[in-house]
């Protein structure tokens, strides 16, 4: 399975700031990359460099109406976005998403077209009560309900432990490898084709835990915040993907 690395700008850039970085991205062979920009920033992403995936950070449940602030599937489509992240755990924590919300999101992305990255993960304190895998068994369920096994078959899903989002402090080699073997299983369980399902580790992953971390099994990719801000780094990782056996 080629690995997938996205990078999420989160509320990050300016026009400026934007056409330094992406002078510094170049894509390799061996590995999927793509960067999740803020809506007004799909514009110029329209130039980018040849093979680099556009992605979007959100999208709206609803299709087309009356949802003053809301972007569509259907505008993120006509930009050329291959991807979009849903249920980020900023996204559930500042703004309310709920676990259904999530999976309606997904439901009208793939609806256009568009791959959902689907993230998914515990807060420290779930974690502490060791609860990791029944809250993300949770989050998964209520994606699954709304997508069906076929469709949950060909989204991309993003392990993010809250607790190792943007703190510096990514999850370790072994916590990672229980909990993507852990939702590889749970959808096994479930009976959706788990084979092709890339899973994702994001959190606080850098140059200098990358390759580790994309040697893990169960691991296809990266989803990468404060490092995608930084080419050099970026593309560190990425090349740390396309490297990684
Ligand atoms: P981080 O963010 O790499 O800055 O920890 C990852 C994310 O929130 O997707």
């Amino acid at each position: 399975m080629t690995r997938l690395v996205a990078g999420n700008w989160k509320m990050n850039g300016s026009l400026a700031a934007n056409r330094k970085l992406l002078g510094e991205l170049a894509v390799q062979s061996g590995v999927e990359v793509a960067v999740c920009v803020p809506f007004p920033y799909l514009a110029q992403l329209q130039e980018r460099p040849a093979g680099l995936f556009l992605g979007a950070q959100d999208v709206s449940e609803f299709e087309v109406g009356a949802y003053t602030g809301e972007v569509s599937a259907a505008m993120l489509a006509e930009f050329g976005c291959r991807f979009v992240i849903v249920g980020h755990s900023e996204r559930r924590a500042l703004f309310g998403e709920d676990d259904l919300l999530v999976g309606r999101k997904a439901r009208a992305a793939m609806a256009r077209g568009i791959v959902p990255i689907v993230c998914v993960g515990e807060t420290l304190a779930e974690r502490d009560a060791g609860q990791a895998m029944l809250v993300i068994g949770r989050q998964l369920a209520a994606v699954l309900e709304v997508l069906g096994r076929e469709a949950m078959a060909a989204v991309v899903l993003a392990y993010e432990p809250v607790w190792a989002i943007g703190s510096g402090r990514s999850a370790t080699v072994s916590q990672v490898s229980v909990v993507h073997a852990g939702i590889r299983g749970w959808l096994r369980e479930q009976r959706v084709r788990a084979e092709g399902v890339r899973i994702l580790y994001g959190g606080s992953v850098k140059p200098e835990n990358a390759a580790e971390l994309f040697a893990v099994r169960d691991v296809d990719g990266g989803l990468i915040g404060g490092a995608s801000l930084v080419g050099e780094d970026f593309m560190a990782i990425c090349r740390a993907a396309a490297d990684a056996v």
